[in-house]
């Protein structure tokens, strides 16, 4: 079995009552075990793996394959033959020692790929975020956002001078076009052109994988603030390298360079390295050296770091990288093909077992995104999961608090390394286990859980009696007894004491 399902079900027997009842554990760890059993309680407790070397990668942002190839690993070395005498550490924070003409060449290059005037590295698009939101806004200035923004912005956000924020519905244009119109009306210094609304988008949503409407963004930004005070931000981690020309993203894709003030281009994903760059004027990038304590508090971005940065854009502007950009555009289309071709596909959306929302219309759709998350009853999310894991793919469930509540759903991410063949192989495992799940449902029989499931928590009981723990195989069977049918899927409890997140932006099974 699955040692990452074995060890994500073992670490959620509670520890406290045992910490408690030894006199060897001291108050300072009992009480922190107690408050991890409350995670236990509902198994969420997270717990780290590594991804099993036999199990297919549709889960990690490697999506141009850069790292699993090895392709960027050879640029980085060819980076690093040039500057043989590198220094390893940044040896202080970017006001300090930490700047050097290595970082500014690099950050010139980037900018000038990118079509910005003035661009700043940073050590993670979560710092980057922060660096953008607690130093940019000023008092009286208004954020506006999309609900669906990445946590980095919303932890940026609470360092924020402008006191007031508002959301507005994901990806929807009227509920931006009415957000606006409200601030209009109610901010006297906004309307008058002397304060600014900063709008916070991504190009591609993480967690939903669909595409900002950014142009319409722009044009309803446009009209409602004709003074050109309503400014954007788009945080550009899932578009970088995949999307627009030789991966330069969204806004390089739309020719919107001129009418973004703000964007944030992440590496740790596509570019298969590590860090983040925020593209802007000179103003902007003085305004951050300035006021942004995460870039002020800390050591600067490394010379191995930058390398790597480097390294990647070398791949890109060269178009080493535009194949595998292609590829992965094909290998979408081909799941869709095969998944929506399958005898069960039908029944099981109608039914509300299985959903991709981002299938509709995609054969007439120029651009589609790696990311495809595939949606199933509440709770139904590890059932599909175990299934896929004990079929030797890597996927993993998204729940509350990272998504929404109600909205779980399996986040499938392609790479340009996968293959045709393991694209249909998992087209063909989703829909073996909504069969599953339809028979069960159909046979009305109430509490019943799939297979996948069933094998996952025998085993662990058996490796329970085995090593003369406590807990018994009929114990664990009732833990993950479900009540199977319609009302499970609309957001209530279903009783199905499988991980419901955590309350702190992670999910448990990750
Ligand atoms: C949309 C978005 N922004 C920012 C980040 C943070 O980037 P980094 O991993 O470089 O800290 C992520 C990564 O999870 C992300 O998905």
């Amino acid at each position: 079995m699955s040692t990452t399902i074995s060890d994500y079900i073992k670490a959620q027997q509670p520890r406290s009552a045992k910490a408690k009842a030894s006199n060897t554990v001291s108050v300072f760890y009992r009480n922190l075990e107690e408050e991890l059993d409350a995670r236990r309680a509902d198994h969420s407790l997270v717990t780290l793996h590594t991804r099993e070397d036999h199990t297919v990668d549709f889960s990690s942002n490697d999506f141009l394959s850069l790292a699993s190839t090895g392709l960027l690993r050879m640029a980085f070395f060819d980076e690093l033959a040039r500057h043989p005498n590198f220094q390893l550490g940044s040896t202080g924070s970017r006001l300090l020692d930490g700047n050097n003409h290595y970082i500014e060449t690099v950050e010139r290059e980037l900018a000038e790929f990118h079509g910005a005037e003035a661009a700043i590295i940073v050590n993670s698009g979560y710092e980057g975020n922060g660096a953008i939101f607690s130093a940019i806004p000023r008092p009286g200035d208004v954020v506006v956002y999309d609900e669906l923004i990445h946590a980095s912005v919303h932890d940026g956000l609470k360092e924020c001078l402008a006191l007031t924020r508002l959301s507005f519905r994901h990806n929807d244009v009227d509920s931006f076009y009415e957000t606006l119109l409200e601030v209009r009306d109610s901010q006297p210094q906004i309307r008058q052109g002397e304060r600014s609304v900063i709008i916070s988008v991504e190009s591609v949503y993480s967690m939903d994988g669909d595409v900002c409407p950014l142009r319409e963004l722009v044009d309803a930004a446009k009209e409602i603030f004709p003074a050109g005070n309503a400014v954007f931000v788009i945080d550009e981690a899932h578009s970088t390298g995949v999307q627009g020309p030789k991966g330069a993203g969204l806004v390089n894709a739309l020719g919107l360079e001129k009418e973004i003030a703000i964007r944030m281009h992440t590496f740790g994903k596509a570019l298969a390295s590590t860090g983040a760059v925020i593209l802007a004027n000179d103003t902007i990038r003085t305004m951050l050296i300035n006021h942004a304590r995460s870039i002020i508090y800390t050591t600067a971005p490394s010379f191995p770091m930058l390398a790597g940065i480097r390294a990647a854009y070398t791949l890109l502007k060269s178009g080493m990288t535009q194949p595998a950009q292609d590829r992965v555009q094909l290998l979408v289309r081909h799941f869709f093909k095969h998944m929506l071709s399958k005898p069960i596909w039908n029944k099981a959306k109608e039914m509300g077992v299985l959903s991709i929302p981002l299938s509709e219309d995609w054969e007439s759709k120029d651009h589609l995104t790696q990311i495809i998350p595939v949606w199933t009853r509440q709770k139904y999310n590890y059932f599909l999961v175990f299934h896929l894991h004990f079929n030797g793919f890597a996927a993993y469930p998204i729940d509350f608090p990272v998504v929404p509540k109600g909205t779980s759903r399996v986040r499938l991410v392609f790479h340009a390394a996968n293959t045709e063949a393991e694209v249909e192989g998992l087209a063909q495992c989703i829909a073996a286990w909504a069969e599953e799940m339809v028979d069960i449902e159909e046979s009305g029989k109430g509490v019943r859980i799939p297979t996948a499931a069933r094998q996952a928590y025998s085993v662990v009981a058996a490796e329970e009696v085995k090593n003369g723990a406590a807990a018994n195989g009929d114990k664990n069977g009732e833990k993950f007894d479900v009540v199977v049918g319609k009302g499970v899927g609309n957001g209530v409890s279903s009783g199905i004491p499988v991980s419901v997140g955590n309350g702190n932006g992670a999910n448990g099974f990750h």
